[in-house]
């Protein structure tokens, strides 16, 4: 059906639409044929409507049109996709600014299986490949409770009350008062519920990123799900609105303690950050630790019976589902060949804190990993350390010049190179210096099937074909969607 308009939506129109998908960013899409202005021009519009599912009809409440793309919200649910399912969370029910956390709690987790599902085979067909040759996603162990960190803001609330939990959606500074978030263990609410308590009996304002006042900052959960080991961290500014911000920041991890104790999860560590912002100076973060160790650990099983032990540190990268993380690196060792033979040269490309890599190395001679930010390859070669794995070597440097340089040269030819890259995937050099190395096999972990798409075209444009593709959820409740690629390069 074409809609005649006068001219094109604003801010404020109500449009009805049908949601025909979800982007990767879970973000429901629709399509609206119309005809604008007295010459009736014909026109698609795009919309796009956080929280919309395909097959819902929806009343949208436009908050922006430009270049044919209209952003909205939901104003009214007309007639619901038949898939809709109460979700779970009160903060996606009884808010009128819902949590931005989770896109895809109306679906069952079948359903947003296939929506993955249908994620993936899209952006995949524009390397023509089959969607009949990509199996149904691997599930999450755990669709809920399956994070091991989630960090809460401080802020206020609709009604200017202190808050510490996540933020509404499209409502940037805005903060609800967190009730529940069923993507954490429940202890993680509880505690943050204490130190939103605490913080509001001592009257403590909360930061203001519009204008740099106030001094609660955040408060980070970090949870080993094998080893049950939880550090809390709590940020504020440096500039503190009590003459005892020790005693200040003490007491309100005493309270975090105290509640983790009640609920039967205690705190293994408690580090107070204070966030040093000084005009024309480096921003810096002092860490005291105030209880335990100050860092917690996590193992992760991987097939044959190996299991590898980590230190995470408050702020290092860590995968944030680690059981989950266990299915997709099973994938990978799979994908690589590896648990038919092992090799001699496995090389782990944008390797973070090496887990892909140190996950390889019993069934390697020599690993080779290279990550641009130093902090994250400190904290690989320590985890390597940790795990007395000595033949894993992580390089800090941009993947594309590092390749380019002798590195290139040292590893021509290896058995195998993994590349996890960022969602924006592969550059162009970098794929460039990676064909000239001539592995023998290629494993490529997308966290962005777009990108994945796209670098796929260009991986068969230089004679690489895809031989296996495995979608695996890490993120069940999000749109997210990781997918595993076996790539065998061109013929010598
Ligand atoms: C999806 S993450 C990989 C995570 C990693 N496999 C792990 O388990 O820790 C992508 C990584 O690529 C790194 N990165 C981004 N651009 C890069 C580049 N040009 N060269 C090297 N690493 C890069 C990021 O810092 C990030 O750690």
């Amino acid at each position: 059906m074409t809609l005649d308009l006068e001219r094109n939506p604003r801010r404020g129109d109500l449009l009805e639409v049908e949601i025909e998908g979800v982007d990767t960013d879970g973000c429901g899409l629709g399509s609206l044929d119309v005809r604008v202005g007295p010459q009736r021009a014909p026109r698609r519009l795009r919309v796009e409507v956080r929280g919309g599912l395909p097959g819902d009809r929806l009343r949208v409440d436009v908050g922006s049109c430009k270049q044919g793309v209209v952003v909205g919200r939901i104003d009214a649910l007309l007639t619901p996709s038949p898939q809709r399912i109460t979700p779970r969370c009160v903060h996606l029910t009884e808010e009128v600014h819902p949590c931005g956390g989770c896109a895809l709690q109306a679906l069952g987790y079948e359903d947003q299986l296939a929506l993955k599902h249908g994620l993936v085979t899209r952006a995949l067909s524009r390397a023509q490949i089959d969607p009949a040759s990509i199996p149904p996603v691997l599930p999450s162990p755990r669709p809920w409770a399956y994070r091991n960190k989630m960090e809460f803001s401080f802020g206020r609330d609709g009604a200017g009350r202190l808050a510490l939990g996540l933020h509404p959606v499209g409502r940037r500074w805005d903060i609800l008062r967190q009730r529940a978030c069923h993507l954490v263990s429940d202890p993680a609410v509880i505690v943050s519920q204490a130190v939103q308590d605490a913080a509001e009996a001592l009257a403590l304002p909360p930061f203001r990123p519009q204008d740099g006042s106030g001094w609660l900052r955040t408060l980070t959960w970090r949870e080993g799900l094998r080893t049950g080991e939880r550090l809390v961290e709590l940020t504020t500014s440096h500039e503190a609105p009590t003459p005892d911000p020790l005693g200040t920041a003490q007491a309100l991890l005493q309270a975090a303690l105290d509640a983790a104790d009640a609920a039967g999860a205690p705190l293994t560590s408690a580090v107070w950050t204070q966030h040093r912002a000084v005009r024309g100076e480096r921003t810096t973060l002092i860490s005291q630790v105030l209880h335990g160790p100050g860092v917690y650990h996590e193992v992760l099983h991987l097939p044959g019976g190996h299991a590898l032990r980590f230190e995470v540190h408050p702020r290092a990268f860590f995968q944030p589902n680690p059981l989950g993380a266990e299915v997709l690196y099973r994938e990978v060792l799979q994908a690589t060949g590896l648990l038919e033979a092992p090799a001699s040269r496995v090389l782990d490309l944008y390797c973070g804190t090496g887990t892909i890599g140190l996950c390889m190395a019993p069934f390697a001679a020599e690993i080779v990993g290279v990550e641009l930010q130093p902090d994250a390859v400190e904290g690989a070669n320590r985890n390597a350390r940790a795990n007395a794995i000595t033949h894993a070597e992580f390089i800090a440097g941009d993947v594309g010049a590092t390749l380019e340089g002798p590195l290139g040269a040292r590893v021509r030819g290896a058995d195998v190179a993994v590349l996890d890259p960022p969602r924006s995937g592969l550059h162009p050099k970098a794929l460039q210096h990676i064909h000239a190395i001539q592995p023998r096999r290629l494993v490529y972990v997308s966290c962005n099937p777009e990108a994945l798409g796209r670098d796929l075209v260009e991986l068969r444009r230089l004679g690489y074909h895809p031989a296996a593709i495995q979608p695996v959820d890490m993120f069940p409740q999000t749109a997210h969607v990781e997918t595993v690629v076996t790539l065998t390069p061109p013929a010598p």
